[in-house]
């Protein structure tokens, strides 16, 4: 979704701002724009395309002077990606301008207001209403501007409001959507994420619902929705630039994808001491693990596959039902849910908003809230009763790489120690899982190790313009993953199936053309996806099989073989994904596609 980036301070803002956009770039690549306050009138400069047309535009900022301003890279919801429609939005006579994240959904009726008032609109954004109310209500009070503008909205917003009249004052506001403050020495900062501000600034504010804040280059300072001030606690960032910034890969997501082997570690090992696991962060007692009759697993994209894989998971080892569902199917469903049910809600960003209104409907209906995160401070993270944060550093590329490995990581690990509280596992058993999770980052390294033919095989399959994805159990999760990843990045249809669907329906659509991806990485499900693969084989298909390191029997069935390390079964999933995102890497790569920024998608989907 869009990002903003605000900066009050005494050097030239609109270099600090556009470097922010760079690295909020990520969330949406339509078009960006910048507006700075100088000498009582506020400059503005939009481009259509990427940052770097913005940066060409205004000699990388160096061309607009002013030490107070706001930008934004917007992901178009309402209004094509032109220059006109990109932020900053001014009011009628330029004396505000305003960045906005979210979707205003009354702006129909606040357009017809302010243009029956004679207002004339210049884009077909919902934003532009903001700037208009914000110069009607505006009467010498900033604040009191914003509030009375804010009140008048309805939907999700993050705003960042910039004054002509007010030099060195900046306001942002949040209605669901992520915002954050960024404390400096002489300056400040708003942002849509930490990773436009570590290059400046590690202690943050993270700013709830309901919230504005006020910034000048000495203070920030916050006000709940009645104008109250309020106290914030000041977050210290631990990420560092490096993590945001792409060390020599030609890409981020391979960045990410190489990345995993540590990033599974950081999410594991801290939490096993003395061969135990200790998931005491998570809130949840022993005698409240025993109460609980029912899982419900929820996501988005990348974080529901990690769901399905869960519930396997959970299922087995802690004998309680689980259901995985899609956020957006559940936050519309009449799910029986009360306070023996537990949530366990997935999200890399924390911020995917269909995730956030999923968790809200479950625990109105009473269910405890545990919430698997990678963002500290998100959304979701605070809203959850308790957090198992995922430790993979900054994501940036769209399609999740090590978000998702991490997710399965924190999955696996809630498995194992739930499991053991409620008494599930022998100790010889217990010990077993807790070795297979300590594995994990060595696996992801093998898994690595072992596909560095993929680029090969991708070079001879990355002229397809349909394929499958098929397995079984938990290779089935792992199929919608690795098909998901292909499809998104490389543009090329794909669908993951239940091997054993296959034959009501989908056959139908194989022939000599298609190429057919098979996981056989469970063994005791090892003979029936050689079933279908002869299948598949016999309507003239290829196939590229997916199996365990060292299983020869692969080679009588596939055309092509990729590689998984073995490992204890229930946690296949996550290696295994490994070379399907090395597959989908470098087809996409062989068909020229913007691979960290593929059309279309965001990183984070802040809106329904
Ligand atoms: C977007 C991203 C996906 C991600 C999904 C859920 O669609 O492109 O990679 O899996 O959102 O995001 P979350 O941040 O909640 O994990």
């Amino acid at each position: 979704m869009c990002g903003i980036v605000g900066f009050t301070g005494t050097a030239q803002a609109a270099p600090i701002l556009l470097d922010g956009l760079r690295r909020l770039e990520y969330r949406g690549y339509d078009s960006a724009g910048v507006a700075v306050a100088d000498a009582g009138r506020i400059e503005m400069v939009k481009a259509s395309g990427s940052v770097a047309n913005l940066a060409g535009k205004t000699s990388d900022g160096a061309a607009l002077s002013g030490t107070c301003g706001i930008a934004h890279t917007r992901w178009a919801t309402h209004g094509a990606p032109t220059d006109t429609n990109a932020h900053p939005h001014l009011s009628e006579h330029g004396l505000f301008a305003v960045v906005h994240n979210g979707i205003i959904e009354n702006f129909a009726a606040l357009r017809a207001e302010l243009e029956a008032g004679g207002i004339a609109f210049r884009s077909e954004t919902d934003t532009e209403v903001v700037a208009h109310l914000l110069e009607k209500y505006y009467d010498g009070d900033f604040k009191r501007a914003v509030m009375r503008t804010a009140a008048r909205l309805e939907g999700s917003y993050v705003l960042g409001v910039l004054c002509a009249r007010e030099p060195g004052r900046l306001f942002c506001v949040k209605e669901a959507g992520p915002l954050i403050l960024g404390l400096g020495v002489g300056e400040n900062y708003f942002a849509s994420d930490v990773t436009a501000l570590v290059a400046r600034t590690k202690n943050v504010v993270y700013m709830d619902d309901g919230e504005l804040a006020e910034l000048t280059p000495e203070r920030v300072t916050v006000y709940d929705r009645t104008g109250r001030e309020i106290a914030k606690d000041v977050s210290h960032v631990v990420w560092n630039v490096e993590a945001a910034e792409k060390g020599g890969y030609e890409h981020f997501m391979l960045k990410e994808i190489m990345e995993q082997p540590r990033a599974v570690k950081s999410t594991i090992e801290p939490r096993i001491r003395g061969g135990e696991i200790d998931l005491g962060e998570t809130g949840l007692t022993a005698g409240e693990l025993g109460d609980i009759d029912k899982i419900i697993i929820t996501g988005c994209g990348s974080a529901y596959h990690a769901a399905v894989v869960g519930k396997y998971v959970i299922e087995s080892l802690c004998r309680i039902p689980v259901e995985a569902e899609l956020a957006s199917e559940l936050r519309y469903r009449d799910a029986i849910i009360d306070g023996r049910t537990l949530l366990i809600a997935v999200s890399q960003s924390g911020e995917t908003a269909d995730t956030i209104a999923a968790m809200r409907e479950c625990m109105a209906r009473g269910a405890k809230c545990l919430a698997i995160v990678n963002v500290v401070g998100s959304t979701i993270a605070r809203l959850a009763g308790g957090v198992l944060y995922t430790r993979a550093g900054p994501e940036i590329a769209v399609a999740t790489t090590k978000g998702y490995t991490t997710q399965l990581a924190a999955l696996y690990l809630f498995a194992v120690w739930c499991a053991e509280k409620l008494g599930r596992l022998d100790e010889a058993r217990y010990s077993e899982l807790v070795s297979g999770l300590r594995a994990l980052p060595s696996l992801a390294q093998r898994a690595i190790d072992l596909n560095l033919h993929v680029r090969y095989l991708a070079e001879r399959w990355h002229g397809q313009e349909n394929l499958f994805f098929i397995g079984r159990n938990m290779d089935y999760a792992a199929a919608m993953e690795g098909s998901l990843k292909l499809k998104e990045i490389s543009y090329i249809h794909s669908e993951a199936y239940a091997a054993g669907e296959l034959k009501h329906g989908t056959i139908a659509l194989i022939d000599e053309k298609r190429l057919v991806v098979a996981l056989c990485c469970q063994e005791r499900l090892f003979d029936k996806m050689v079933s279908n693969i002869q299948e598949v084989k016999a309507r003239g298909a290829k196939v590229l099989g997916l199996a365990i390191e060292g299983d020869r029997r692969i080679f009588a069935e596939a055309d092509d073989v990729l590689y998984s390390p073995g490992c204890e079964q229930l946690f296949a999933a996550l290696p295994e994904i490994i070379p399907l995102q090395l597959f989908a890497y470098y087809v996409a790569r062989e068909n020229g596609c913007a691979i960290d920024k593929p059309r279309n998608l965001a990183k984070s989907v802040t809106v329904e």
